[in-house]
């Protein structure tokens, strides 16, 4: 068998966890395979909603296996709060939930540097979610840093130390950054104990048996293409590589046995933080989109930037993932608007740019738009696409022709139910 992979297009927030929750019922396992706490993946269903950082979002589902591969970071305090607040829908999350040894762990020092660092940048800081995850890709990259399967051994406490004084020497070079690391220290020590009652896996060698033996896997990406640390807009990025390839490395695949790849986009384009964002509307449409849509992050309850879609970006980004279907969510947000703009490329100088350029922060990036018609009425009581107002239809045809690859998925709404097939 081969491994599916589901992730995003954008800039993070396009709907992945509803998507998964959505497919999950079709695979035995779903994998995360990259990101940590700065992901927040909602679900909803019967009512409730919920919102995942580190648990995969296959987890609300019977019998299907829920994987934490190696390319993840575990913060231990987040995780308990997690595991806390699915206690009482009893998900077994003893035999259902693995985590990969190979899984570094943030420390509160990584928090700590990551606050420092922003701090010090000043007005250009990334708009880090400060959940340390820079600082833990660099100890990671660095070789220094601490991966779940050494909470199992004698020297834990020994190496937590070293790299923790290490760390103490950095923030002392940032001037008056005061904070209390032993208020830190303890919830984060429970944290340790509770993820040592966990199931700790050689995941690599779990998900390989796993797909000899005909399980199906579906690898579940965090944040988007466009925050990947090689492709994304740097610096203006998260420090893992969220795009396809990042599944081989983060759960220890091949790259022949990566499957269908799914990815997911909104009907227009939201980010959160810093950085470029070639289509941004800085206007009451901007603020119309982000009413309508209830743009505010999952994770850190900011205002997401709002804007229209962006078909270079697209581009780019089926580009670089090999993306095989694609899924269109929030549908119903555009029902606010009579036409609807699409960018088809940029003007630089004057001069037609279809391609994503390297610089798109320059002030002379015009972006180019194309206006469609709107649908303008109600998308969320809709239970078959063949019900769908025909300028909606016409919108999902335009895009697939531009982006030549097919929208199997139109998401008009955030409930599970609230999902049309279109294949
Ligand atoms: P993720 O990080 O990619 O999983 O996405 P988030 O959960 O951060 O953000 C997506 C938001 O949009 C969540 O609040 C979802 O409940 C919501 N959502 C997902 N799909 C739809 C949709 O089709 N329509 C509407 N209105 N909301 C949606
Ligand atoms: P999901 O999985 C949207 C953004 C942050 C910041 C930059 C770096 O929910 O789509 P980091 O905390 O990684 O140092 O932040 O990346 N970012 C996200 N934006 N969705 C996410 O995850 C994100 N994870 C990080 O806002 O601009
Ligand atoms: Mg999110």
């Amino acid at each position: 068998m081969k491994v599916d992979v589901l992730l995003g297009l954008q800039w993070g927030d396009e709907g992945k966890g509803k998507i998964v929750d959505v497919l999950t019922p079709q695979y035995d396992i779903i994998a995360r395979f990259q990101g940590g706490p700065n992901a927040g993946h909602t679900l909803e269903f019967e009512g409730i909603k919920h919102v995942l950082h580190t648990i995969p979002s296959g987890i609300f589902r019977k019998d299907v296996i829920n994987l934490v591969g190696n390319g993840v970071v575990i913060d231990p305090v987040i995780f308990q709060k997690e595991l806390e607040k699915l206690a009482p829908f009893n998900l077994d999350i003893k035999s259902r939930l693995l985590i990969s040894k190979k899984a570094h762990l943030i420390l509160p020092t990584h928090r700590l540097l990551d606050a420092a660092s922003e701090t010090a940048k000043g007005k250009n800081k990334i708009g880090s979610t400060l959940k340390g995850i820079g600082p833990t890709y660099m100890d990671k990259t660095g070789r220094n840093g601490l991966r779940v399967g050494d909470i199992f051994t004698a020297q834990f406490k020994e190496k937590y130390d070293a790299l923790v004084e290490k760390h103490v020497g950095i923030l002392k070079h940032y001037e008056g950054f005061e904070y209390d690391l032993a208020e830190l220290e303890g919830p984060w020590m429970e944290g340790i104990e509770t993820l040592r009652e966990l199931t700790a896996v050689d995941s690599e060698h779990y998900l390989n048996h796993a797909l000899k033996s005909g399980k199906k896997v579906l690898a579940e990406g965090a944040q988007g293409t466009m925050l990947d640390i090689d492709f994304g807009t740097y610096p203006f990025v998260t420090s893992s590589n969220t795009v396809t390839a990042g599944t081989c490395t983060g759960l220890g695949v091949a790259p022949t046995k990566i499957g269908r790849v799914i990815g997911i986009f909104k009907a227009y384009c939201t980010r959160v933080g810093s950085g470029p964002f070639p289509t941004e509307l800085e206007d009451a449409t901007g603020e119309a989109i982000r009413a309508e849509g209830r743009e505010f992050g999952a994770t850190t309850g900011r205002p997401r930037r709002c804007g229209w879609i962006d078909l270079p970006q697209m581009k780019y980004a089926i580009m670089v993932n090999g993306v095989t279907e694609l899924s269109m969510m929030k549908a119903d947000v555009l029902s606010i608007f009579d036409t609807i703009q699409v960018c088809t490329h940029y003007l630089i100088d004057g001069n037609k740019v279809e391609d994503f350029p390297f610089d798109v922060d320059g002030a002379n990036l015009t972006p180019v738009y194309e206006e469609l018609e709107g649908w303008n009425c109600d998308l969320t009581q809709l239970d078959d696409y063949s019900k769908a107002p025909q300028a909606l239809k016409n919108y999902v045809t335009y895009l697939e022709e531009k982006l030549e690859v097919p929208i199997t998925v139109v998401s008009v709404g955030p409930d599970r139910k609230q999902t049309l097939n279109n294949n």
